[in-house]
């Protein structure tokens, strides 16, 4: 239904300096600041799947929706949903998607709900006889009767939210994207939208792709999550396997004095005959940099232990500093139980 292939975008704008007389500056500087939101992203999504697309602030999520909805160009590689790019066929591609971007409505303000709704049933040539099904659907799964005749600006957020999932689907897309869909909701709230959102996929095999920093939307909706750290992807898999996995992950990086000698190194053989355990090239990933001089090692802390590691590498060469930090991955496991949810 989607795929991306090798999809990269680069922003280019302005260097901006500080103060008025770097305002000034700016208007007579050709600098430019090139931005990579976006670097050389592949997935595949079927139809019917629900993927939760997570990465902390800023790392490319809402600039991989808006090349997925048509609203911004790759700088290189290429994007199809449902055979159609999006870049190419703008209009084409509306017909088949919705769209939720949860910081701002797609409604119109001052008009009723109602009104928005037969705008939109315009622009997208939604048949009577469809309307009247797909609206009967959607109140069910959303109560919208309960403000439709309300203009937008008097609805609370949580009806706001409804309305705006309600008007994405009107004309039943194959494709649903949400950006932060639950955003500053209420539990009640967030709980009726996760709902709406698993009915409509049930019902229709919706494929839909949502970003969030919530685990309760990934817990009960996603059965895929896809993680981007910096325009890059660095997962793709279930909630559970990133938990086992990544989870117990850590990294050391050590300064070494002869970094040439650990080329060969395979640390596994090294830890167990230095220590008499049992190890696979799985429980461990380890890069070395011989200009920096540095050799980093992230490895299942179930499985070997720091002063294993250091002991193996001691044996070749002297290391003169240390750190242990947790993996990226593992951060934003952390980071998806610290700061999600509630
Ligand atoms: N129109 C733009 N011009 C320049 N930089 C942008 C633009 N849009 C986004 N960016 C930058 O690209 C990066 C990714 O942004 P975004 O996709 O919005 O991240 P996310 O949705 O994951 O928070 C950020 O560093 C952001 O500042
Ligand atoms: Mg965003």
């Amino acid at each position: 239904m989607i795929e991306l292939k090798n999809v990269s975008k680069e922003f280019v704008s302005p260097k901006k300096y500080p103060g008025f007389k770097g305002a000034i500056k700016g208007l007579f500087s050709n600098e430019k600041v090139r931005k990579v939101a976006v670097d050389d992203i592949s997935f595949t999504i079927e139809k019917g799947e629900i993927v939760g697309y997570i990465g902390s602030n800023g790392a490319g999520k809402s600039t991989t929706i808006k090349m997925m909805t048509g609203i911004l160009n790759p700088t290189e590689g290429t994007c199809l949903v449902d055979g159609i790019d999006p870049s190419k066929n703008r209009k084409e591609n509306a017909q088949n998607i919705g769209v939720v971007f949860g910081q701002r409505t797609q409604l119109w303000w001052d008009l009723p709900l109602s009104e928005s709704f037969t705008i939109l049933k315009e622009i997208y040539d939604v048949s009577d006889e469809d309307y009247a099904n797909q609206m009967e659907f959607l109140n069910r799964v959303l109560e919208l009767d309960e403000f439709f005749d309300r203009p937008v600006r008097t609805l609370s957020l949580g009806q706001r939210m409804r309305a705006d999932l309600g008007a994405a689907l009107l004309h039943n897309p194959k494709v649903l994207y949400l950006d932060e869909p639950t955003i500053g909701l209420d539990l009640v709230v967030k709980d009726n939208i996760r709902h709406a959102i698993k009915e409509i996929n049930e019902k229709y095999q919706t494929t839909v792709i949502l970003t969030t920093h919530d685990i309760g939307d990934i817990e009960e909706l996603c059965s895929r999550i896809i993680i981007i750290d910096e325009g890059k992807k660095i997962y793709d898999g279930t909630l559970e396997d990133l938990k086992d996995t990544y989870g117990k992950r850590r990294k050391v990086t050590m300064e070494v004095r002869k970094p040439d000698l650990l080329k060969e190194l395979q640390l596994f053989q090294k830890i167990e005959s230095v220590n008499d355990v049992q190890i696979t090239e799985n429980d461990y990933d380890s890069v070395l940099d011989v200009e920096g001089k540095t050799y980093t090692v992230s490895f299942d802390k179930h499985k070997m232990q720091v002063p294993q590691i250091l002991s193996a590498v001691m044996e070749l060469t002297e290391v003169t500093d240390i750190k242990l930090q947790e993996t990226e991955l593992a951060e934003i496991v952390k980071e998806i139980y610290n700061h999600g949810g509630v």
